[in-house]
């Protein structure tokens, strides 16, 4: 679910009690610049479906026709006036900025009078969505992944903090993860603005009277000195203390100061002390001082830069002891697994049927201890996640669209760390001359198709036995 309808207000407004919900439903002028699929954008975008919408517009993907590639076109509403500045201020700042944990800018224009920019399409879901379904489902995010998550963003933010520009939006809906690869991407840079340029004074009567731009932002993001400090503007450290936020909704499921009423928020956001985290999601223990320095009431007290708070966050993560994800299959691990240490199994496998299945032997084969299994259904999608994340042990479908088994692991043999991954090559039939070719590749192991379950789990425990990840004492190969 990408779309969401929300109207982001003036915390001027929220302040004086006119709105006390962030989340409003919309239907106002909107329609005007509705695009419908297949409308054609400046004789080279084709709309296909939109993919959400919020207050500064809506965000279409579409197919940019002459280079044959799927795109995000962002469309200002045309009726925010103070908004049109700042909307354009939006695609210039971010097409100077070229990191891949940051959405990137190809063009901008105009549709019938209404300015739009083109973007990089992130095929995925943003972490709102995600947490959301985390918490329908009762389920907690594994910690290991949502650190990464967390690390890639304020890498991202660092990159945009070196341009001189702030996010100023930070939250969990202008994250986006990409399918597969699993890249965290931040959008919606609606609020940035100039790090050097000078801004009015947050939520002054004044700003919004003489026409410069109102302050913006959702009250459970927005740090305390944003709103109630004299003359406070956005600063790195009001974008490191809205991740913070983000972190924190991803790791328990719930942001830090939440009320009925947004003013409420706010002044939480001031006076209420932090609850460690660690009393939420007992596993956090090592993250606790992270996040009181994060969520300081004082700016000057959080780190310095996002690269500082990457750094921390991703050193702190190395004393998480990562919690057994179903200790029915065996008696969890004796002693403490540190996240880092978490074999990764990559199943590269475009049946769902059988990634599932695959996915639950290597579950078997580790015999309930820790182990994160991704799946991918294509070779690009391979090798984009191995390149983040050199993967131990590979289970390889070789008759994949696009790049075939050869070509994938070719790639992967590449990486630091590649030569070392262990290969179990699943086909319907392994011919005598594709043996050969994965000979070179280091590959000494296939498997046929279909695939008996018992079997399988046994030769991925050989495999996770010859490359280190099991004890000797796990299901034996046949
Ligand atoms: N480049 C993109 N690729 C994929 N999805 C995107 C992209 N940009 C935005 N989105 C999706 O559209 C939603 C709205 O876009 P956003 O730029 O945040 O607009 P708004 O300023 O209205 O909040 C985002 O929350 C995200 O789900
Ligand atoms: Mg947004």
């Amino acid at each position: 679910m990408l779309s969401r309808n929300e109207v982001r207000v003036p915390l001027l407004e929220i302040a004086a009690g006119l709105v006390d919900d962030r989340r409003m439903s919309v239907d106002d002028g909107l329609a005007a610049v509705r695009l419908d699929p297949g409308a054609l954008v400046e004789g080279r975008y084709r709309v296909i479906r939109e993919l959400g919408r919020g207050g500064m517009g809506a965000v279409y993907l579409a197919e940019d026709v002459a280079l044959e590639r799927r795109v995000a076109i962002k469309l200002a509403r045309s009726e925010l006036t103070w908004g049109l500045t700042r909307f354009r201020r939006e695609a210039a700042a971010l097409a100077a900025i070229r990191d891949e944990h940051v959405v990137a800018v190809h063009a901008f224009g105009h549709h019938e009078g209404v300015p739009f920019f083109v973007m990089e399409h992130i095929d995925g879901e943003d972490l709102a969505s995600i947490i959301a379904v985390h918490r329908r489902a009762r389920a907690e995010t594994p910690l290991y992944r949502a650190i990464e998550i967390i690390a890639e963003v304020a890498r991202g933010l660092a990159a945009v903090h070196a341009s001189g520009v702030l996010h100023a939006d930070i939250k969990a809906e202008n994250i986006v993860i990409e399918r597969g690869s699993g890249r965290a991407v931040l959008v919606d840079f609606g609020l940035a603005h100039d790090a050097h340029r000078e801004l009015g004074r947050v939520a002054s009567v004044d700003d919004t009277l003489d026409g410069t731009e109102p302050m913006l932002g959702t009250p459970q993001y927005v740090a305390p000195e944003l709103y109630w400090n004299d003359g406070a503007r956005p600063t790195a450290q009001s974008d490191i203390y809205a991740l913070a936020v983000v972190a924190h909704e991803l790791m328990t499921g719930v942001v830090p100061f939440d009320a009925p009423d947004a003013l409420s928020v706010l002044e939480l956001q001031r006076d209420a002390p932090l609850r460690p985290p660690s009393e939420l999601r007992p596993a956090l223990a090592p993250l606790d001082a992270l996040f009181a320095a994060a969520l300081a009431k004082d700016p000057a007290v959080r780190p310095a830069t996002a690269a500082a708070f990457a750094a921390r966050l991703e050193h702190a993560a190395k004393e998480v002891a990562e919690e057994v994800p179903d200790a029915r299959i065996s008696d969890p691990p004796s002693g403490e697994i540190r996240a880092s240490d978490v074999p990764r199994i990559l199943v590269i496998e475009d049946e769902p049927i059988f990634a599932r299945l695959a996915t639950r032997c290597a579950q078997i084969a580790f015999g309930g201890a820790p182990v994160e299994v991704v799946t991918v259904g294509s070779g690009p999608e391979a090798v984009a996640r191995a390149r983040r994340r050199v993967p131990q042990l590979v289970l390889l479908d070789y008759d994949l669209p696009e790049l075939n088994g050869v070509e994938v692991l070719s790639r992967i043999r590449a990486l630091p760390g590649g030569e070392d991954t262990e290969v179990l090559v699943v086909r319907a039939e392994a011919e005598a001359a594709e043996r050969w070719r994965f000979g070179i590749l280091g590959v000494r192991d296939f498997q046929e198709k279909p695939v008996d379950v018992d079997i399988l789990v046994a030769r991925i425990a050989d495999l996770a036995r010859r490359r280190g990840l099991t004890r000797r004492d796990l299901p034996a190969g046949p």
